[in-house]
């Protein structure tokens, strides 16, 4: 199931040690991760909260890598300028929260983002067709949003490949997030998955850099 294709490896914030964000945004620098997720929760949307904007204002300045965004907030329009404003580079939302999705992506782009339509794993690729053109990634969520540490949802595989079927030669990249480890990383990159978010199963190594090289070894994509 190796692939040869390069991957982006996303550490997903919410698993490091939130105490020392700044050490753990610039290990992870030093350690090649490619881009940094940050997961916003609100307590409506999901049934959690984590962090905002000052808080990623404020570590913004420690690192130079890109900062990646998953909206899982009920009123996303409000905030998309404000986190332009910080410095944020991609944002997504969800479709299953947007009820004006096409002008929320069009607004993120004219802020200078990448714009990214997230989709539940209850929620059908069908929902996404009208705005694949207005995105330039789709989050696959392989978890019910609103918790790391969850276990990887088997049925995304098969929406991974479904999707990459209908991207075809376009050049919509596909994101995945929820419950990838070392043992299932080289399955969804197989699938389609370009950037590869990973929580708990990179936190829990304490050299990033060993855990990162893996990783990317596992999907054959070492550099
Ligand atoms: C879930 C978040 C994920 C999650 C990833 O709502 O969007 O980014 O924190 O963490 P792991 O890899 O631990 O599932
Ligand atoms: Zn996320």
């Amino acid at each position: 199931m190796a692939t040869n294709r390069k991957v982006l490896i996303a550490p997903s914030m919410l698993a490091a040690d939130l105490s020392r964000l700044a050490d753990e945004v610039q290990a992870l620098e030093k350690a090649k991760a490619d881009v940094l997720h940050f997961d916003i929760m609100d307590g409506h949307f999901v049934p959690n909260i984590t962090f905002g904007i000052p808080v990623l204002e404020s570590v913004r300045k420690k690192t130079a890598l890109p900062f990646d965004a998953h909206l899982m907030i009920t009123d996303a329009d409000k905030y998309i300028d404000a986190f332009a404003s910080i410095g944020c580079n991609w944002i997504s939302v969800h479709v299953e929260a947007c009820p004006h999705i096409h002008r929320t992506l069009s607004r993120i782009r004219e802020l200078g983002m990448k714009a990214g339509i997230a989709i539940n794993p209850g929620t059908s690729l069908s929902q996404v067709d009208s705005v694949l053109n207005e995105v330039d990634y789709v989050l696959v969520m392989s978890v019910n949003p609103g918790f790391g540490g969850q276990q990887f949802i088997p049925q995304t595989v098969k929406k991974l490949e479904e999707l990459k079927q209908k991207i075809g030669k376009a050049k919509t990249t596909i994101e995945v997030d929820g419950g990838i480890k070392k043992h299932n990383i080289a399955e969804v990159a197989s699938a389609g998955a370009e950037v590869i978010v990973v929580g708990t199963g990179l936190f829990e190594d304490k050299d990033y850099t060993a855990a990162i090289q893996q990783l990317r070894d596992a999907c054959g994509a070492g550099k």
